[in-house]
């Protein structure tokens, strides 16, 4: 029997790095292409116990480097790709969105031509709960596949658009695709500029933690294997052309995660600076997963057990996420926060 060839792009990033180690593991007749620019969010060190094996594979390159990308594909004749790659900060997207466009819609188009002119068995579109807008606080409201796209940020409004594409490749070309739609994931290798590593490595460090507004904005938290384990599903399960919902039903405040980890890790609730709100941050988020339940896949993690596990991991940890605070983050931090 031939190996299976996956394409997982951005796979240097958060979720794309953990689907990467879950995928290289689980399943040692499936040869694993990680594609990634290596930008300020990619980092393959997180890689160091996976990249001897055999079926992992390194190709550093631009999703919207058309030539580039279609040269690979025409090569490697990948059977599956699975897209994670993106810029994919909201804040960033408010002072800088024109290189969201270029990653999120023009890189997910080039991808999809390159798909389309080879007969891919599967292109997954990973995308985010956030292109469906925002819900009020009426705590039985959820996002459903049928809730309208109602993007408000640069960020998610240009993963609309790649959505957009994606379904539009299926309609046109016949291309098999799915697109899921998860909520804020969390777990080992996040980001430290988002909300819950930001919280966990600046509580460690005895500094201000920058909460937004008042602090009651609703997030829906996945633990970060869930979504890898969703992805595996719908890969191999999943219905051509269907969109799949990834959550958990975690719903907690901004201000309850927050003091959570600060009670975690025993420091005091003093370190919580309020500080000027998002411009058009949307008030609540929370995902209604009962179609992809029904394909088979049921989250692992509470939010209590997921949060201590990502806590121990950062606490055991700390060379890595001290190594990224410590360089371009730098300026990132000043300019976005003004944080005694
Ligand atoms: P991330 O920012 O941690 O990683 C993105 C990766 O993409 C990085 O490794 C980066 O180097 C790479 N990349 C960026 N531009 C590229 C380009 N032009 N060509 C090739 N590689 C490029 O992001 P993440 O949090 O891991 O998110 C992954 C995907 O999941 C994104 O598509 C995002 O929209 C989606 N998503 C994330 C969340 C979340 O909570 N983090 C929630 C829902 C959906
Ligand atoms: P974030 O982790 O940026 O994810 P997203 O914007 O995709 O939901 O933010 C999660 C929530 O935390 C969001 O409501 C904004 C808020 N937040 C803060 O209050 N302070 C911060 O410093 C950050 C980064 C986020």
């Amino acid at each position: 029997m031939t190996r299976k060839k996956l394409l997982v792009t951005g796979g240097a990033g958060f979720i794309g790095g953990n689907f990467v180690q879950y995928m290289v593991n689980k399943y040692p007749q499936y040869d694993i292409y990680n594609l990634d620019l290596l930008t300020y969010a990619g980092d393959l060190t997180k890689h160091k116990e996976i990249q001897e094996k055999d079926n992992y594979f390194f190709v550093k390159a631009d999703i919207a480097d058309r030539e580039t990308i279609l040269n690979l594909f025409e090569k490697e004749q990948f059977d599956y790709v699975i897209h994670f790659a993106a810029e994919s900060h909201v804040d960033r997207s408010i002072t800088d969105p024109e290189v969201f466009v270029r990653t999120n819609v023009m890189g997910t188009q080039v991808l999809l031509d390159a798909a389309r002119l080879n007969n891919i068995t599967k292109f997954v579109h990973v995308s985010t709960d956030e292109v469906y807008g925002e819900l009020d606080f009426n705590p039985t409201t959820f996002f459903t596949e049928e809730t309208p796209l109602q993007p408000n940020s640069p960020y998610s409004a240009s993963k609309a658009s790649s959505d957009l594409l994606v379904r539009a490749y299926h309609e046109t070309f016949g291309l098999p695709v799915n697109i899921t739609r998860c909520s804020n994931n969390y777990g080992p290798y996040h980001f430290p500029e988002k909300l819950i590593p930001l919280t966990i490595s600046r509580v460690l460090n005895d500094e201000k933690v920058p909460v937004y507004g008042d602090g009651k904005n609703i997030r829906d938290w996945l633990h970060v294997l869930d979504h890898c384990a969703a992805i595996d599903l719908v890969m191999h399960e999943g219905i051509n052309g269907e969109v799949y919902n990834v959550g958990g039903h975690n719903e907690r405040t901004n201000l309850e995660v927050v003091k959570t980890i600060i009670s975690t890790l025993g420091k005091s609730e003093d370190l919580i600076e309020f500080v000027k709100d998002r411009l058009g941050h949307d008030k609540r988020y929370a995902i209604d997963p009962t179609k992809l339940e029904n394909l088979g896949w049921k989250p692992t993690y509470t939010f209590e057990t997921g949060i201590a596990q990502t806590i121990q991991w950062y606490l055991d940890n700390k060379e890595w996420w001290e190594q990224i605070i410590s360089g371009e983050y730098q300026n990132y931090f000043q300019n976005q926060y003004s944080l005694k």
